[in-house]
């Protein structure tokens, strides 16, 4: 296994140089996001500035879908967090439409399950499993691998030593490019860090609130990715048509649980939820979705009972939201090294 820091990563990023010595150890502390634990890359699939900057290509290359319509970055897009707002539902290759919001890909590199249902646990997999749906990318195997042959020659070459174009190594240096997505910008995080004057008054009620028992959202949303990367139902529907991570486990209990997302750059992602919606309507405020916590949810017999009607003021909902907005970094919505080439 590679470690690095995040430090180092950034650091990477930023000047461009190849070797991070000194990696400090992973922090344990859930709330503190000072430094987020090493990111780490698999033993078979190993770290390299050119297999990163080669994925950064793939990442945005249109040309990989059946069509030359969509590339990754078609629904997961830089400016909106990686993410595909402001559509609920993506639209693929040819038109076709999934069920489920495009979640954002910022720090993906840390969660332990993949997609709202958990389905993947590794981004190689996750991408290749995009390659191949027909309704997302649906790749022309033969077509893709001339395209690399032809137009991708050199930088295959550096990333992986020779000139074998594969559609696994395809999904290999997508992998590697998403690790590099990492954020711990925000003006919480820099709060966090010390820059106690970033958050007003009533941010920091929000943050209060946030990480009280009275509210439980961090109860679910915690740690330095706001996410315990675990499945919960949270009381959307009364009736579940995606019925989320059941569809993996078969377990009726796991009926209408999804994913927790992580809360960074929540503003910036709507609209909000697997569906993007809940039978009220579609959530496409940070507003809406306090109100969903507030009003405790529908009745469902795997809903958590940490979402319970919740008594907060009008002011207290409204600081809670102002929490939600200091999640925002900007910084990595601008950074050149993982933007279009
Ligand atoms: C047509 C739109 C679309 C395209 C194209 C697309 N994605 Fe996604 N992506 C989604 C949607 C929708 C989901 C959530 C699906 C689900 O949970 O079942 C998702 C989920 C993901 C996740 C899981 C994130 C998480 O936290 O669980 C990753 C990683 C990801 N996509 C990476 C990629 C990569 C890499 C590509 C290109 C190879 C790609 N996506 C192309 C729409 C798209
Ligand atoms: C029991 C665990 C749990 C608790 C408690 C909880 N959440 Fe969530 N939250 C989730 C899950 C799971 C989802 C995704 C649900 C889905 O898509 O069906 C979610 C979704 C969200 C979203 C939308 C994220 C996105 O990317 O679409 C926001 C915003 C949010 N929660 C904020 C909060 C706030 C604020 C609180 C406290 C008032 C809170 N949550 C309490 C588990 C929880």
């Amino acid at each position: 296994m590679t470690r690095w820091t995040t430090r180092g990563l950034v650091l990477l990023l930023w000047s461009a140089t190849s070797c991070v010595t000194n990696p400090e150890p992973a922090r344990e502390d859930s709330i503190i996001p000072d430094v987020l634990p090493a990111m780490v890359f698999p033993s078979d699939n190993p770290y390299s500035d050119a297999k990163a900057e080669l994925g950064r290509h793939l990442f945005y290359d249109q040309r990989l879908s059946a069509d030359g319509s969509t590339s990754c970055a078609s629904c997961h897009v830089q400016d909106r967090a990686f993410s595909d707002a402001p559509h609920q539902i993506s639209v693929g290759v040819r038109g076709e439409q999934g069920q489920r919001n495009s979640p954002t890909l910022v720090n993906v590199g840390y969660r332990r399950a993949l997609f709202w249902d958990g389905r993947v646990s590794t981004l190689e997999d996750q991408a290749s499993a995009v390659l191949r749906s027909p309704i997302e990318m649906d790749v022309d195997t033969t077509a893709v691998l001339n395209l690399l042959r032809a137009d991708y020659r050199d930088r295959w070459v550096q990333a992986f030593g020779d000139t074998i174009p594969s559609i696994q190594r395809v999904a290999q240096a997508i992998a590697t490019f998403e690790r590099t997505i990492v954020s711990t910008g925000s003006r919480y995080d820099r709060f966090r860090r010390g820059e106690t004057w970033l958050l007003s008054e009533q941010e920091r009620e929000g943050m209060t609130l946030y990480f009280s028992s009275r509210t439980m959202c961090s109860s679910c949303h915690g740690g330095p990715d706001l996410t315990d990367d675990a499945f919960h139902n949270i009381g959307l529907f009364h009736h579940y048509f995606d019925r989320g991570r059941y569809d993996v486990t078969r377990n009726p209990y796991d009926e209408g649980k999804f994913k927790t997302p992580t809360l960074r750059n929540i503003a910036l992602t709507a609209p909000y939820m697997a569906s993007g919606d809940s039978e009220k309507g579609v959530l496409n405020t940070l507003e809406a979705v306090v109100k969903h916590y507030v009003d405790g949810g529908t009745t469902f017999h795997s809903k958590d009972a940490r979402v319970k009607t919740l008594h907060l003021s009008a002011h207290e909902q409204q600081a809670l939201v102002a929490f939600l907005h200091t999640l925002t970094d900007s910084t990595v919505l601008s950074n050149p090294r993982l933007s279009k080439p």
